[in-house]
């Protein structure tokens, strides 16, 4: 069932669909593609980018038998499969941790989870990733923030073929990952991708913004900060921002 995939001319959100697709089955898991997206959504209520052919705007559904904590492991499952799909293209880029990458140090794909559980379980994840493919030019107050595949590799990509292989590449990673309930064995690969590692950061959603410097993400997902006074401190996603300087 995983495999079913549904492709649409257009959508409000690929996520908000894939959800009203899991409410109306509730065993149904599977992936959601559009071609354009007319309310795509970013993380803190902030709008997507989604224009007709140009990104790429997919969403996995995924019933994961995970306990509840350990869904926001999924983002950056998914944002490594997304890394290793672009690579593909002979185009580098980097991870900002938890699960933007970024080249030039301009976004350039974003991942936004949404969960739905009990104490205990997981009942749906919805893993929804957007790449910035074919964008010529972005809207002014964008411009200095983001990019795309176009822009930075000079000629259009088949989005097609990088949507097939950004599952081919999450379809593994997420099925070592349920069997060993952590991100241990993605770690390494993670790291060296993680442009926050040995950077200057600042963690927000403190009390009082934190300063200090990325030291590796850890096996459930956490960003090490050394911080300037002295202490090493995990941070997790969905908890905090962190900011490069
Ligand atoms: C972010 O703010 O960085 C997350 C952006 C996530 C965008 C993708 S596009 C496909 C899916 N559907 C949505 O409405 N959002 C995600």
């Amino acid at each position: 069932r995983f495999r079913d995939v549904r492709v649409y001319p257009t959508v409000d959100s690929t996520n908000g669909e894939a959800k009203r697709l899991a409410a109306q089955d509730r065993t149904w898991e599977g992936l959601v593609l559009s071609e354009e997206q007319t309310a795509g959504k970013g993380r803190r209520g902030r709008a997507w980018l989604s224009g007709q052919g140009e990104g790429i705007y997919m969403s996995f559904l995924l019933r994961p038998a995970i306990l509840p904590q350990k869904a926001a492991m999924l983002t950056l499952v998914a944002g490594l499969a997304a890394a290793r799909a672009i690579d593909s293209l002979g185009i580098g880029v980097g991870i900002k941790w938890p699960n933007d990458l970024v080249a030039d140090g301009k976004k350039l794909c974003g991942i936004l989870t949404e969960m739905t559980a009990e104490p205990d379980y997981v009942d749906l994840v919805v893993v929804g990733i957007g790449i910035n493919c074919n964008q010529k030019a972005f809207p002014p107050d964008l411009g200095e923030k983001a990019t795309s595949l176009a822009l930075l590799g000079g000629a259009d990509v088949d989005r097609n073929a990088l949507a097939a292989r950004v599952v081919e590449e999450f379809e593994p990673l997420y099925m070592e990952f349920q069997e060993r309930g952590d991100l241990g064995f993605l770690l390494e690969e993670y790291n060296v991708r993680c442009v926050n590692n040995g950077a200057r950061v600042q963690v927000l959603g403190e009390q009082t913004p934190l300063l200090g410097r990325g030291a590796g993400v850890d096996k459930d997902g956490s960003l090490l900060v050394d911080t300037d006074d002295g202490k090493r401190i995990a941070v997790q996603a969905g908890e905090v921002s962190v900011r490069g300087l």
